[in-house]
Order: C-alpha cells, then sequence, then structure tokens
C-alpha cells in the first residue's frame, strides 16, 4: 500500500488524508506544540487539532487559532459551533490555512459548550448537522468530516445512531470518527464521560456493515496495537487520544503498522534532540520551554530514567532561569543512563 495512498471524495476536491490512525482532537493536550512533537515520531499519522469554537476563529487571534507549523502536516483542524454560516466561514478560513481536513465536534459533552449547542447534544439535531455540513462542504473543498458518539442520554438506540448518521451522509459527508461510548449529557464531567459510559466496539462495527460505503473511523479505549489491528479488520480507521498523549512512543510503530512504511525511526534521544531548536526558536519568540515540553513528559515512559525525565521537566523546570542549560543537561543525563541500561 502506498502510504501517501488518497481517494478523491465525491463531494471535495481535494484528496482525502488517510485516516487508518489518527491521533485524538484533544483540548489543551494536541497544541501545536504536541503535533510537532508527535510528527517527529511518526511520519504519517493524522494529527487532529484541539476543538477551536467558530467564535473563537471568526473573531479572536486568527494565528493563535489556526496557525500550525508546516512540519506538522497533515493536520486536520477540529471545529465546534452549530451555525451552518459561521461553520462555512471558518471552513473557508481553514482551506486557506492549508488544513487537510475540517471535522465536526459531535462528541464533547460539557456543559459549557451545551449551552452554546456545540458538542454531542448536536446528536439530538441530526438535520442541523446536516446543514452545517453542506454548508462547509460548499465553502470550501477540504474534506468534512464529523466526530461524534455512538448516542446521547435519551437518545442511544442504534435505529437513532443509523438515523443520525444517515441524515449527515445525505447532506454530503463520508467519514464519520465514532467514540464507542454515549454521552451522557448531565450529572457527568467531560472526563467521566470519557470513562463511565461503556465501550461498545461492536456498534461501531454494526455501524460499518450497515453503511459500507461510508469511511468509519473506531474512537475510543485503545492502548494497543494488537487491539487496533484487529479493530481495522471491521472499520476503515482508528483514532486514538489518551494514550498517544500519555505514552507517545507509541507513534514510533505506527507508520510500519498502520501506513506500510518501514523508513528508520529516530530513536527517542534523536526526537529529544530534534526538539531543541524548536524549542530555542519558541524561546526566542518570548515563549516558555514548558509550553512544550510538557508534552513530552512519557517520551522515556518504560525505560530507565524516566522518571527522573519526567520530573525534571514538570518541577525543576520552573525553578531555572536556564531552561535550555536543564534540556541539555537532561539529554546528557537520559544517553548516559540508556547507555548504562
Ligand atoms: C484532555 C482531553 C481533551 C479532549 N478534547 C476534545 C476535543 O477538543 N474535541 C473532541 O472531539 N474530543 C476531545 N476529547 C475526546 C478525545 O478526542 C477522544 O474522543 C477520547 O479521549 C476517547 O479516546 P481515547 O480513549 O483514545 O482517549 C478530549 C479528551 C481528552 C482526554
Amino acid at each position: 500500500m502506498n502510504p501517501q495512498a488518497s481517494s478523491p471524495s465525491p463531494a471535495t476536491t481535494r484528496p482525502e488524508p488517510n485516516r487508518r490512525f489518527s491521533v485524538a482532537p484533544m483540548m489543551d493536550w494536541t497544541d501545536r506544540h504536541y503535533r510537532y512533537f508527535a510528527r517527529l515520531i511518526s511520519r504519517h499519522a493524522l494529527l487532529y487539532t484541539e476543538m477551536v469554537t467558530t467564535g473563537a476563529v471568526l473573531h479572536g487571534d486568527r494565528e493563535r487559532f489556526l496557525g500550525y507549523h508546516s512540519a506538522e502536516q497533515p493536520v486536520a483542524l477540529q471545529l465546534g459551533g452549530s451555525s451552518p454560516q459561521e461553520l462555512a466561514q471558518c471552513a473557508a478560513l481553514a482551506e486557506a490555512a492549508g488544513y487537510a481536513e475540517v471535522n465536526l465536534n459531535v462528541g464533547c459533552p460539557s456543559d459549557r459548550v451545551q449551552n452554546n449547542m456545540i458538542g454531542a447534544c448536536l446528536m439530538a439535531h441530526p438535520e442541523l448537522v446536516g446543514d452545517c455540513v453542506k454548508a462547509m462542504q460548499d465553502a470550501c473543498s477540504t474534506p468534512i468530516t464529523v466526530k461524534h458518539r455512538i448516542g446521547i442520554n435519551g437518545r442511544d438506540s442504534y435505529q437513532q445512531l443509523c438515523d443520525f448518521v444517515g441524515t449527515v451522509h445525505a447532506a454530503g459527508c463520508t467519514s464519520f470518527t465514532v467514540h464507542a461510548r454515549i454521552a451522557i449529557l448531565e450529572g457527568l464531567s467531560p472526563k467521566e464521560n470519557r470513562e463511565i459510559p461503556p465501550l461498545r466496539y461492536e456498534v461501531v462495527q454494526q455501524l460499518k456493515r450497515d453503511f459500507p460505503q461510508l469511511e468509519i473511523i473506531l474512537n475510543g479505549g485503545l492502548t494497543s496495537l494488537d487491539v487496533m489491528q484487529a479493530q481495522l479488520d471491521h472499520v476503515d480507521g482508528v483514532m486514538v487520544g489518551r494514550e498517544a498523549y500519555h505514552n507517545p512512543w507509541l507513534l514510533a510503530a505506527v507508520d510500519q503498522a498502520f501506513f506500510n512504511d518501514d523508513h528508520p525511526q529516530p530513536t527517542r534521544l534523536e526526537v529529544l534532540a530534534q526538539m531543541r531548536p524548536y524549542i530555542e526558536q519558541h524561546l526566542a519568540a518570548g515563549g516558555q520551554m514548558h509550553h512544550i515540553t510538557r508534552h513530552m513528559l512519557g517520551l522515556f515512559q518504560g525505560l530507565p530514567g524516566a522518571r527522573h525525565f519526567r520530573r525534571e521537566l514538570s518541577t525543576t523546570i520552573h525553578r531555572t532561569e536556564q531552561p535550555l542549560a536543564l534540556f541539555d543537561q537532561l539529554f546528557e543525563q537520559m544517553q548516559a543512563r540508556l547507555e548504562r541500561a
């Protein structure tokens, strides 16, 4: 298989990104610094931004909300909103910014977004989601996708899920990323909503069987490559969230396992070394090192010195006036520990 393989979508003129393996959108976690770091580990994983609301894009600091480093590509922008007109404007801006995909968030359960008709509550309004998708597709040639749950409380039958997917598909969407648990919109925090409702992969697999023409990506609770591979017998792709963040070295196996690309893999130390010039640039622009290194704490997970690395970058870093010196010292310490191991 050609790792760059792409197929034209009927609704778009831009090539579809390969979604066989993606890293989930995660607020406060998958910012541009995490994505730059993740891209050094996997060349092919599709990376999603944090959710950005239409209000932030249209009325906020554009560079902050849409800016990214070209090395991060392929990157998909996730939008939160429910006004077709505003989403269309944002999709056009996303296209101009060069994003590989625009994804609509229909899975976030937080109260704050519900009050603004954003996220999982939209599963109760399939026609509106369809209108949003159509308006976005009409405004740009970038592929438009939807990320949703298998249901929400009070609306969690398989038939209702099929109605949702069928309606949004009729509006033009051909790629759905499905978090395989329902969202409970009252009484659970967003964190609890990622843990308490049971995972039901069989529902997502059934969805693929009933809509074989659609691309169905499975998300939720995936941590091991073996389980991901097994799911790929039933669905078109897997999206991984927390594990890809806490254990970023998982991404080192992804290019070979899912994209059939067995290029020589950099070592953890090489990745660390490659982050240095990026950090230097960020410092020179007035940023702080921990903005970047907070995403790298799990790099050595499972290896000697992992705890030391994590501790230095999460505590000592805040006490030093010479962050790059700390970084260099830590590099040497990790190198020595790995050589001894
Ligand atoms: C810290 C955090 C922030 C998240 N933010 C978003 C978000 O902005 N948009 C979204 O669609 N999902 C968000 N999610 C949900 C993830 O995309 C994913 O659906 C969920 O974590 C399940 O996948 P996992 O079990 O592989 O982590 C977030 C999850 C976490 C842990």
